[in-house]
């Protein structure tokens, strides 16, 4: 498969076939990525793949902390509320058209919150990587992450696999700390499930547009 196949072939997937994705694919597709260029060749990124029990008792201990009612803890400021513009009408747009793939009207809270909930369920991926940085690192680095995640995902469309990056895994920090092998002087900037694609599954329906080239590439001579 070209890049170019790959880049146009990848969507977030949310729904997944239960089946695991056999060890040594796993390992091909982060062994390579491990070549994603970094600022400097810092190569930050601190990569947890957590599958099988292990997964199933983070899930239930995220679900736990999520619904406890406190308030969203990141180490990392997300800065989704910071958006105005053309940019927060495509969050407003992205949002509407994944809760209309879902059949859930904006005014159903409860719906809502039950799509939401599932990002800490990992979406019932088989697989899910946490990525962490030190968190003495600055808005340049997160950049380098940026890049390893999008070369994870293309090699994951590679391997006939689907991934969905998750900011939501960044919010609730404490359960993955206490669950996994993260530095302690590490944050979490962003989660990735991954398997295989249920390809009829609904909520893989949900398919996002692009704006046009000429509305953000300029050329000068
Ligand atoms: C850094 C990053 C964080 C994201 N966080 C979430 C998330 O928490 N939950 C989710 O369902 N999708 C998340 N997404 C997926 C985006 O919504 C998706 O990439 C975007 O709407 C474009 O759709 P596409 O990936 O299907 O092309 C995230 C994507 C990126 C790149």
């Amino acid at each position: 498969m070209d890049v170019s196949t790959a880049i146009l072939n990848r969507y977030s997937v949310r729904g997944f076939k239960p089946d695991r994705v056999d060890q040594t694919i796993i390992n091909k597709i982060f062994e390579t990525a491990r070549w994603a260029p970094s600022n400097c060749n810092i190569q930050s990124w601190h990569v947890n793949v957590v599958s099988g029990e292990a997964k199933d008792k983070l899930a239930e201990a995220l679900i736990a902390d999520v619904m406890s009612g406190k308030k969203e803890y990141p180490d990392f400021v997300p800065g989704n509320s910071l958006l105005t513009g053309a940019h927060k009408e495509r969050q407003y747009e992205c949002a509407a058209r994944y809760y209309a793939t879902m059949g859930i009207e904006r005014s159903d809270k409860r719906a809502r919150m039950e799509l939401s909930l599932k990002n800490w369920a990992f979406f019932d991926a088989p697989h899910v990587a946490f990525i962490s940085v030190p968190k003495y690192m600055r808005d340049g680095h997160f950049m380098d992450v940026g890049i390893y995640l999008q070369t994870l995902m293309l090699l994951m469309v590679e391997h006939g696999l689907g991934s969905v990056a998750q900011g939501a895994l960044s919010l609730f920090p404490d359960p993955a700390k206490m669950h996994l092998d993260i530095p302690e002087d590490h944050g979490i900037i962003v989660g990735l499930s991954f398997g295989y694609p249920e390809e009829g599954a609904q909520i893989n329906k949900a398919r996002m547009d692009r704006d046009p080239m000429e509305s953000h590439v300029f050329f000068s001579e």
